[in-house]
């Protein structure tokens, strides 16, 4: 696990999309995950400016998204489809039948998500898993549980996670109990994964990640045994991380 600590969120923003755009300048068909939530934002922005200054090209490019709440349809302003569409794929020459999110209305579930493991496979597999990291230490919608899930599944979102999801909209009630989720099984199976995380508020899951045991109690921390994993995050993110290791080396 390379863990890059810069100072603050725009430098992991754009080191973020640097590491993207090596990506699919090498390999322009390459099969990109990608994640929501405020902190990939930034990092989608660079993407989108370096687009149009024609430094890279997404006409090949192939993407599955992490998760969709369910019941939202991807008209919803809050949708995850609505996000990407916004804030990357409005923005960039991806042709829109090569992105794919699971449907949050889907009428079978287990229908939905068998064949969006189906069509990743088919896709050849995920180059380039981009992920952030919930306070609580998920990743996707995997929540804290007693098994690590194998593969793409409906989850029940913790209280934690509807909380800080909650300022999303307009009342913590409105933040639908349920998502569909790509398992910690198929997040392992990328062929490279680059996780980022800024803010105190993330610090204790990043001590966690990659200081604390493998266990599906902090679902992040299975990415140890991934033999291609990068975190990119900044000094608030870090600090808990610095404050073990200096009082280890204090030792
Ligand atoms: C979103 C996702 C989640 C978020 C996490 C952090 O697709 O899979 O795991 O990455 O909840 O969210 P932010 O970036 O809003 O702090």
């Amino acid at each position: 696990m390379k863990v890059i600590i810069l100072e603050n969120y725009d430098e992991v923003s754009r080191e973020a999309a640097r590491i993207i755009a090596r990506q699919v300048l090498r390999k322009p068909a390459s099969v990109l995950g990608l994640a929501t939530g405020s902190t990939p934002e930034g990092t989608y922005a660079n993407l989108a400016r370096m687009c149009d200054e024609g430094l890279i090209s997404f006409q090949e490019v192939v993407s599955y998204n992490l998760d969709e709440y369910v019941g939202l349809k991807p008209e919803h302003e809050q949708s995850y489809s609505y996000f990407m569409k916004q804030k990357l794929f409005d923005h960039i020459d991806i042709r829109p039948e090569n992105t794919h999110l699971l449907s949050g209305i889907a009428e079978d579930v287990q229908r939905e998500c068998d064949a969006y493991e189906m069509a990743i496979d088919r896709s050849g597999g995920i180059d380039l898993q981009l992920l952030g990291i919930g306070g609580n230490g998920h990743i996707a919608f995997n929540e804290p549980s007693d098994a690590f899930a194998p593969s793409t599944h409906r989850v029940k979102l913790d209280e934690r996670t509807c909380a800080d999801n909650a300022r999303f909209f307009d009342r913590v009630e409105d933040v639908p109990s349920h998502a569909l989720s790509m398992g910690i099984g198929s997040i392992m199976r990328a062929r490279s994964i680059l996780l980022l995380a800024t803010g105190k508020n993330k610090a204790e899951a990043i001590r966690n990640t990659v200081q604390g045991p493998v266990t599906p109690q902090v679902p992040a921390s299975v990415l140890q045994l991934h033999p291609d994993v990068t975190l990119l995050i900044d000094a608030e993110a870090a600090s808990l991380l610095l404050a073990q290791t200096e009082a280890e080396s204090n030792a």
